[in-house]
């Protein structure tokens, strides 16, 4: 058989997605992989309906069509508190996972250097293999996933050229403060390098937390390669819709790594999603306030039938603790994929094993997300009442 490139050969396929695949198999509730199970707002599909018979259906313009754009640039110059071109400090990517691929294109030559938080979005790893990067670890050290600001500096000093930041931070729902913002900016300014965001949630952050992006932070534009993504906020993560905003300079090198991997994104989903940008604020609020109460239903939920978990300043993941289940004869040498694939079948709820997204040795944690219709987090909740009732019945 002919050898397949190292690169392939390096990582493997997404855990997150695989455990789709299996929860589809056995029919379980899917709370594994982060994706809405109710409909995107009614101006986005009137807008699409239209655009099936009005068009367009051709290529758009590579980098995005001029109305998305004009839209998009409307919205993060009010977000980062400074005017953004349309024509030259964005382009429209296949979502946010292409739009880190590029930045990563754009910024990386094989062999440099990049800091990666640890628990860190699974694609991080792949995004740094393919685009030859060696990531340096930071670890964000549970519970409260602080992290120690001497260790970024150590890896600006080992020359990494950049830093990828998730913020609001999936898997662990951390809020980057503004103070903690500041301290990175700060090192990335003095060593002359750049940070990447991955700020896809950005509008899932509960108070009193707040979302500061660092594109906005004085002197950070010029630094920043800001990643983001119309999939969450909008419930259309179906449509692959991101983009990435930066310096001129930069957004030149990712205008081009985009034409050649994927020329642009699908036409007619572009001109359906400037209905969504022309919503009002209210839309945002009234996001903020549904996945406020899904976040403390789901929370207080596991609260009441005693499943120890995180509490997410973002996003709508929580990273519930199994310890105590691990500690069970029944489960005695189970790994966290393991017993994930074993809650999909007898439990018919779909978690993420925790050890995909750290670099450590973690074992005990798994992740499960709220996005989902008030109904099927009820019954999510009673199929994980009778997972819990396992501790209390050997105690
Ligand atoms: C942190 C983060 N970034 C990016 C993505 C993917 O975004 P997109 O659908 O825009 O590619 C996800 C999806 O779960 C995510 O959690």
């Amino acid at each position: 058989m002919p050898k397949l490139s190292d690169r392939v050969e390096s990582f493997t396929d997404s855990v997150i997605r695989r455990m789709t695949r299996i929860s589809d198999e056995y029919g379980a509730i899917n709370l594994s992989q982060g994706f809405p199970d109710f409909d995107p707002p009614k101006e986005l599909l009137d807008a699409l309906a239209k655009a099936a018979y009005a068009g367009p259906h051709q290529y758009s313009i590579t980098f995005g069509a001029q109305n998305l754009r004009e839209a998009l640039a409307g919205k993060i110059s009010k977000t980062l508190g400074r005017a953004v071109d349309p024509d030259t400090e964005l382009c429209v990517t296949c979502g946010s996972t292409e739009a880190m691929m590029a930045a990563m294109m754009t910024i990386c030559n094989p062999g440099d250097k990049v800091m990666v938080f640890s628990p860190f979005y699974e694609n991080y790893g792949a995004d740094a293999i393919l685009s030859g990067a060696e990531p340096i670890y930071i670890p964000l050290v549970p519970p409260e996933y602080g992290f120690d600001l001497q260790l970024i500096e150590n890896g600006f000093r080992q020359g990494a050229k950049a830093i990828i930041l998730c913020n609001p931070s999936n898997p662990c729902g951390k809020v980057f403060t503004r103070e903690e913002l500041t301290a990175i900016g700060a090192l990335a300014l003095q060593y002359d390098a750049f940070v990447v965001t991955d700020e896809v949630y950005e509008h899932m952050v509960y108070a009193p937390n707040v979302h500061t992006a660092m594109a906005s932070l004085p002197g950070m534009f010029d630094h920043t390669l800001t990643c983001n993504s119309l999939s969450k906020t909008f419930s259309i993560t179906g449509w692959r819709l991101g983009y990435v905003c930066g310096p001129a300079w930069a957004i030149e090198g990712a205008k081009k790594v985009h034409d050649f991997l994927t020329v642009g994104a699908a036409a007619p989903l572009q001109e359906a999603a400037v209905a969504g940008l022309g919503l009002p604020e209210t839309y945002y609020e009234e996001l903020l306030k549904t996945y406020t109460q899904k976040r403390n239903y789901f929370l207080e939920g596991l609260d009441r039938i005693g499943l120890k978990h995180n509490v997410p300043q973002g996003t709508y993941f929580v990273m519930l603790d199994i310890e105590a289940f691990l500690e069970l004869p029944r489960f005695s040498g189970f790994t966290d994929l393991e017993f994930c694939e074993w809650m999909i079948k007898s439990i018919g709820v779909a978690a993420v094993p925790g050890s995909s997204f750290f670099r450590e040795p973690v074992n005990h944690l798994i992740r499960l997300h709220f996005a989902r219709q008030q109904s099927t987090l009820e019954e999510a909740l009673r199929r994980l009442e009778k997972m819990a009732a396992m501790l209390t019945s050997v105690q």
